[in-house]
């Protein structure tokens, strides 16, 4: 709709010209100016004429009247008001149903794609869990975040490289071989999985508190790993394994894959060519035997690459990392998307990236979202105040199965489409959000089905194919628009392009979460205001059917862009 905006923009140019005078400027600043109004009622355009003030030496309320009085633009503008310093612009429906219905029927799922990223390369970098614990409701976040920042960046047209950056490396792994060998046996690790190991890590931690002599232990096991000790790195392998293995079966829930899994061990031997690069460049200094970067300058907190016993930290290896990717796959950005609680660790190391002088640092972006607690309570494993995610989709599963086996008992694939519609509620409450915000996770609001939920913005693509099952096949190019339901539609179908990049722009999937239930409320409303099947006229039933599977093909790329599934069926 940028063409849209762009004649109208263009014509309200001319009117300012005739009326004051030409000001070359001007005609991109009026497109700047140009606003979706928040309510319809203010119209589909408006342009706040304050900044003209001064300019024209007019009260903007004056100005905006004679703007209004003189601005025609025959078959898109339909009316113009001039209200407290605003124009707002009421477009004609038709102008937009014969724009984006056609369009939208021809193109189908690729309608709202740009090619602003053609020849492009984007590295993320999310997910990434640290290994030997179950994913728990923290891990929504960047999961799904960082998912549909992919999803984004690949409907606009870049190449997307996805990894996994797996938090397997660190001293921790000295304590769960230590507790292994101590406590643990093969049998029970092979058949309790992921949770066994959790078990021993605690446990570890609990004798620890009485026997601190343990501590060394796992040092000394974790420096034998560092140096390639043969029975220490085939039981971390071995944990690694189960770890992956449990991961699968979350990241096959929400249709998630990866380009790589190469995670911090892989950069471990990388990073000593790093340090070599630092001390050239005069920037790391031996601070009571750790190697570290002074970053007071930048009032950070000094970067941290070898600790005192020379093995490597988390910015060194992430540092390391960075420099790989950028040979590697020479992105355009590679992107982060952690809790706001790492931000001050990647300021710090991006920092590092341009003192040793690497131009490209301004291309890695920190995409940080806000911490997420439990019906207001802070996570925390010591405390037990875990959610695991595993448990909440289970829940949500369950709870979708007993509505589904009350409501539509002989529906098929039900088990899949139960998943589809669990997973999905929790994406969709989670996704809801503003992702910098603080959120509180409640189970009993993920799993309301009411209102403003998955299921509901589900259910409505199922309406839609329902409907398009019963209905003539009609590819319906005579667009006449006979109620305010159908405009409404059209417009808010046409705003997906923009509402992509933008979501694109500022890492946003919650914009596109929003304007789903637009096109939902839209929907739902025209389908009870509008009979569609049963239709006489046949012009206004055949393109009640081209916008029914306008919103199919709209609604459907909107949730496959925030992970959603779109079962047929429900
Ligand atoms: N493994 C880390 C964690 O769970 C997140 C890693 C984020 N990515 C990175 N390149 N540092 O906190």
């Amino acid at each position: 709709m940028q063409a849209l905006k762009k004649q109208v923009s263009n014509s309200i140019f001319s009117v300012v010209s005739e009326l004051y005078g030409v000001n070359d400027d001007l005609s991109s600043d009026i497109y700047m100016m140009l606003e979706y109004p928040p309510d319809r009622d203010m119209g589909d355009l408006a342009l706040p004429c304050f900044k003209f003030a001064r300019l024209f030496r007019k009260a903007p309320a004056a100005i905006a009247s004679s703007i209004a009085e003189r601005l025609s633009l025959p078959g898109i503008v339909e009316k113009v008001c001039a209200v407290n310093g605003y124009l707002n612009i009421y477009i004609s429906g038709m102008y937009y149903a014969n724009k984006v219905i056609p369009e939208i029927l021809e193109k189908g799922s690729d309608y709202g794609k740009t090619d602003v990223g053609k020849g492009k390369t984007v590295v993320l970098d999310y997910s990434s869990p640290n290994i030997c614990k179950p994913f728990h409701i923290g891990h929504l976040g960047t999961t799904v975040i960082g998912h549909s920042i992919k999803l984004l960046h690949e409907f606009a047209g870049y190449r997307c490289i996805g990894i996994n950056y797996l938090g397997d490396w660190g001293t921790q792994f000295g304590k769960l071989i230590t507790a292994y060998r101590l406590w643990g046996s093969r049998e029970e690790v092979e058949k309790g999985g992921i949770d066994l190991l959790v078990d021993l890590y605690v446990k570890f931690h609990e004798e620890a508190e009485k026997d601190p002599s343990l501590n060394d232990t796992a040092r000394g096991e974790f420096h034998k790993l560092e140096e390639g000790d043969v029975e220490n790195t085939k039981l971390w392998k071995w944990f690694k394994e189960i770890s992956l293995k449990e991961y699968e079966k979350t990241y096959r829930q929400l249709d998630i894959t990866f380009d790589s899994y190469s995670g911090e061990s892989f950069y471990v031997d990388k990073v000593p060519a790093l340090a070599k690069i630092l001390r050239e460049k005069g920037i790391l200094k031996v601070d009571d035997g750790a190697s570290v970067i002074d970053l007071s300058e930048y009032n950070m907190p000094p970067c941290l690459i070898f600790k005192k016993d020379g093995s490597t930290i988390y910015h060194a290896r992430d540092i390391a990392a960075a420099v790989y990717r950028k040979e590697t796959y020479d992105f355009d950005k590679c992107i982060y998307v952690t809790s706001s609680q790492q931000s001050l660790h990647f300021a710090q190391w991006f920092k590092v990236v341009e003192l040793m002088g690497y131009d490209w640092y301004h291309r890695l972006v920190h995409v940080p979202y806000g911490t997420i607690s439990v019906n207001g309570v802070k996570l925390s494993t010591r405390h037990g105040n875990v959610l695991l995610l595993r448990d909440v989709f289970a829940a949500a599963i369950e709870k979708v199965t007993e509505v589904i086996n009350e409501k539509n008992p002989d529906l098929e694939n039900k088990q899949e489409t139960a998943e589809a519609v669990g997973v999905g509620a929790v994406i969709f409450y989670y996704l809801l959000n503003s992702r910098i915000k603080d959120s509180s996770f409640s189970m009993d609001e993920a799993l309301s089905f009411e209102g403003n939920t998955g299921p509901y913005a589900q259910y409505t693509y199922a309406r839609t194919c329902s409907i398009l099952s019963k209905a003539e096949k009609t590819e319906s190019t005579n667009i006449v628009l006979s109620a305010p339901e159908e405009s409404e539609i059209v417009k808010t179908l046409s705003r997906f392009s923009e509402v992509t990049q933008k979501a694109l722009n500022e890492y946003e999937p919650s914009y596109i979460t929003r304007y789903i239930l637009d096109i939902c409320t839209a929907f739902n409303r025209f389908y009870h205001e509008c009979p569609i099947l049963s239709v006489e006229n046949e012009s206004i039933r055949t393109t009640r059917i081209a916008i029914t599977k306008a919103v199919k093909t709209v609604l459907g790329s909107a949730l496959h862009l925030i992970c959603l599934k779109t079962p047929e069926k429900i």
